[in-house]
């Protein structure tokens, strides 16, 4: 059995794009429906409430796209919803956290993880009690870092501002030992080089993003869902804002143009 319905991913803009990115690469067959909130950004920074009225309406519109199952591109969705997310769809949802945190578990040598989230996601504890509940012995060091999603979102890769607003935030967790770094918040990847300059070689990165598309690779695999075909638009993004900064950035972390393939929706309609 074959599935060649395209595979749904959403985030509040453009972290998604990291889980994109690695998706293109393990599954090139596949064909993707992208929505980045980028009108309601951030969410990082509100109530559980909120973030679960926001996602249940991303949800319906990618279900409307016929998508066979959704990567929940977003730290903070995946750490305080899901579970209450999944009872809402008739399809299958796959987050990023105990992909994440399983990575981040095989990777420690010292048993000393950091975690790194948007405030929803520290305070939900989420990758925390996945980490605790596989290993007690496994030491964690979490900080909330909430200027990293609009520096993201405004093109600040790698820039002065960047490497100033990495340095403060993460001096606690690199004097505090660790070895492996979870990325917790989908964005953060984008800031890949100026973290791992400043916490050094010694510490494993591991991508939010990259990780959960590894999970979905073998979701498909086992539920007999993998496309055997692309379909004629492979990949499309759908934006809730003007289309130019996600056009622009989002282009150049895929390294493709991202020309004519990004629209523009209203989703308060959903
Ligand atoms: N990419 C989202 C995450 O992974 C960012 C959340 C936000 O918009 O604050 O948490």
């Amino acid at each position: 059995m074959m599935d060649n319905r395209s595979i749904g991913v959403f985030d509040s803009g453009l972290g998604g794009l990291t889980a994109v990115k690695q998706i293109m690469q393990e599954l090139p067959k596949e064909s993707i429906v992208y929505f980045g909130d980028t009108g309601r950004v951030p969410y990082g920074s509100r109530s559980r409430e909120t973030i679960i009225k926001y996602s249940k309406s991303d949800m319906k519109f990618l279900l409307q796209k016929d998508v066979k199952i959704i990567v929940v591109a977003c730290g903070t969705v995946s750490s305080v919803a899901l579970p209450k997310l999944q009872e809402t769809v008739p399809i299958s949802l796959i987050g990023v956290v105990e992909a994440a945190a399983s990575a981040a578990i095989a990777a420690t040598k010292n048993n000393k993880i950091g975690v790194i989230g948007t405030k929803g996601t520290i305070k939900s504890g989420a990758y925390e009690k996945y980490i605790k509940s596989e290993n007690p012995d496994i030491k964690t060091f979490s900080k909330a870092c909430p200027l990293f999603v609009p520096l993201v979102e405004n093109g600040h890769f790698d820039t002065m501002v960047a490497e100033l607003v990495t340095e403060e935030y993460l001096t606690k967790i690199k004097e505090s030992g660790v070895d492996t770094l979870i990325l917790g918040c989908t964005h953060y990847p984008l800031l890949k080089n100026t973290i791992a300059r400043f916490m050094g070689d010694g510490v494993t990165l591991i991508d939010a993003g990259a990780e959960v598309a590894k999970l979905l690779k073998s979701t498909l695999t086992e539920k007999n869902m993998l496309a055997e075909q692309a379909a004629k638009e492979q990949y499309k993004y759908y934006v809730s804002d003007d289309i130019d900064g996600f056009e622009n950035l989002g282009g150049m972390f895929l390294e493709q143009t991202l020309e004519s393939k990004v629209e523009k929706i209203d989703i308060e309609k959903y």
